[in-house]
């Protein structure tokens, strides 16, 4: 028998329609149940999504905890609990499974509720923080007058989704590209460039500013004079020596060039504005070091200014020092680092700050965030978060190269995504015309390059497949965009759509298992913009349009009688809603057909 539910909510005006969410709600439920049975304490109702989806659609772990502090069995206080859980009309049924495991089963009223929200929120129901922060990313952060590498392409991809994630929540983000654009190595740099009576405006691509990277280099290593000229360039570039330092500039100006075409190319938020790179805080270093000094941190060692941090040891057990100035004066990535988060908290105001470093940095920043804690930069309201991640690997399991060796050129592994992306498209659409098919190609090439990042656990190193990132099977990008695009279609099919957010008729298994899935959205979205696990995102997604093929296949849509077509149109529009913000988190564009 098809049950019909209304759920009454004052939909029309906006501003009254608070939603609360669904576990929310279930832990106060929980809350009161506990004080009733056991009186008031700090009991915690340790409610999360249920681990079987077959017993419930949420479950409490909260009878274990407190059958320890009760001295009873934790199925005695399961059930003293669910004796107690004030009438609601949220939840339809609960079970104790295992030695005290709650489920709950949501009545299709409270699920309901939360689609109204999501159908008719921008951004499908996720709320805007409570405590907006002010949150920098440090994200991107290539190197000057270097190709970027694949390390630089991980951390643009994921550091991007980051601040798209966190922004949509309301929280006011401040990009940070750490360019590093300062260093020795520019001595030897612009002593070959003079040397060789270089033209530097004639160099037009990255590949030939490696390349001259790597001559200079060479000649340092194996070319005594030549390393003494280059050393006292450094001096001279310090010293802001004009012909030097125009020089370093155009450098500087070249690889900018060739960091925002890689940008635009990748279609994510990183402008000119956002560069603020290493020499930047120049300035700021012997104020440091004074600074330090003055308050008593540093200590001499072998000539070094260094500070010691508890817990920090060499492989011998031996303090491990963070150098802050070598003995001949000069200055370290880490120094920089410290200035560079004291100019964040202090002038950026930032509440929380976000690393998106590969994992090979990681004693730097647990030395970083023990340095600026430490010396009293960074006190107990600053969130200070390290974002790592592995290395992309070739389907040999080696480090991604060319087949010459070469390191790989991002913006031709980006062209590529996309050359694939058309080749597929077009064989399965020769009558599409070019423009077409770049057009979605686009879409495409970029999002499956993206989705492959974004869809592993980022601490993993990720094997970098062709083939199974542009598969339409799988967890990949092109399947979601499939799942969207048959939403759209079926979506532009139904000229009759009521508009009436209110009713909904959720009668088959496959619709319920749908919606149910849906309504975590926002919850999960709460969950990820503290833990950041964006991998966990692309999960969901996969598994709301696996859900949505699902229900596509059981449940007709279109020649469904009116009411229930009705209610079915609604939640294919909630489903797209749920895909078009999830991608849009990831940086994914959506197409309307492919
Ligand atoms: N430029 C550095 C590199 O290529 C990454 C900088 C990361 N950000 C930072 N604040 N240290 O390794």
């Amino acid at each position: 028998m098809a049950k019909k539910i209304i759920y009454n909510a004052n939909v029309t005006n906006q501003k009254n329609f608070v939603v609360i969410a669904v576990s929310a709600q279930l832990e106060s439920l929980f809350f009161t149940a506990m004080t009733n049975a056991f009186g008031k304490s700090h009991w915690q109702a340790l409610i999360q999504v249920a681990n079987k989806q077959q017993q419930g659609d949420y479950q409490s772990n909260a009878a274990f905890a407190l059958a320890k502090q009760l001295q009873q069995s934790p199925q005695a206080v399961a059930e003293q609990l669910l004796a107690h859980l004030p009438t609601n009309d949220i939840i339809e049924e609960t079970s104790i499974s295992g030695p005290g495991f709650i489920n709950i089963r949501l009545t299709p009223a409270c699920v309901s509720a939360s689609l109204i929200n999501m159908l008719q929120s921008p951004q499908a129901g996720i709320n805007p923080s409570q405590h907006p922060e002010t949150i920098v990313v440090d994200y991107g952060s290539p190197n000057v007058a270097k190709a970027m590498h694949v390390g630089h392409l991980r951390s643009t991809i994921i550091g991007d989704a980051l601040v798209r994630l966190l922004n949509a929540k309301g929280h006011h983000l401040i990009r940070q590209n750490h360019v590093g654009d300062w260093g020795t190595q520019f001595g030897m740099l612009i002593e070959h460039i003079i040397q060789e009576k270089l033209d530097l405006h004639s160099l037009d691509s990255i590949q030939e500013l490696n390349t001259l990277y790597q001559a200079s280099k060479k000649r340092f290593d194996t070319d005594e004079v030549f390393a003494k000229a280059a050393k006292e360039r450094v001096v001279a570039l310090q010293a802001g020596t004009p012909d030097t330092l125009a020089l370093w500039q155009i450098l500087v100006a070249k690889s900018q060039e060739h960091f925002q075409s890689i940008y635009n190319q990748l279609g994510v938020l990183l402008t000119q504005d956002d560069i603020r790179g290493e020499s930047s805080y120049n300035d700021d270093l012997p104020k440091l070091i004074d600074d330090l000094e003055k308050h008593k941190y540093l200590t001499i060692s072998q000539g070094a200014k260094v500070l010691f941090l508890e817990g920090f040891v060499d492989k011998d057990k031996n303090p491990l020092p963070m150098i802050l100035q070598k003995s001949d004066g000069g200055y370290l990535y880490a120094t920089t680092d410290m200035v560079t988060a004291k100019y964040r908290i202090e002038n950026l105001k930032a509440n929380r700050i976000i690393y998106v470093v590969d994992c090979r940095q990681r004693q730097h920043f647990d030395m970083l965030f023990a340095a600026v804690k430490h010396v009293g930069y960074a006190d107990n309201s600053v969130r200070l978060d390290y974002v790592p991640f592995g290395a992309m690997l070739g389907d040999d399991r080696k480090p991604f190269k060319t087949r010459s060796g070469q390191v790989i050129e991002l913006a031709s592994l980006i062209d590529e995504a996309i050359k694939r992306a058309y080749d597929l498209y077009k064989s399965k659409n020769p009558d599409a015309t070019d423009v077409q098919a770049m057009q979605v190609a686009k879409v495409v090439g970029v999002g499956a390059l993206k989705y492959a990042d974004l869809s592993n656990d980022k601490i993993k190193d990720i094997v970098f497949d062709w083939e199974q990132m542009l598969a339409f099977d799988g967890n990949t990008a092109p399947y979601l965009l499939n799942a969207y695009v048959r939403i759209a279609s079926i979506l532009r099919k139904a000229d009759d759509q009521d508009g009436n957010p209110v009713s909904w008729l959720l009668e088959s298994p496959q619709e319920l298992d749908l919606a149910k899935h849906l309504i975590q959205f926002p919850e999960l979205i709460d969950q990820l913009s503290i833990d950041l696990a964006i991998h966990r995102l692309c999960q969901f997604l996969y598994k709301a349009a696996n859900l949505f093929h699902r229900f596509y296949e059981h449940c007709p849509i279109l020649n469904a009688n009116h009411e229930t077509k009705q209610s079915r149109l609604k939640l294919c529009l909630v489903t797209q809603n749920v895909l078009h913000t999830g991608l849009n988190l990831l940086g994914i564009e959506t197409l309307e057909s492919m």
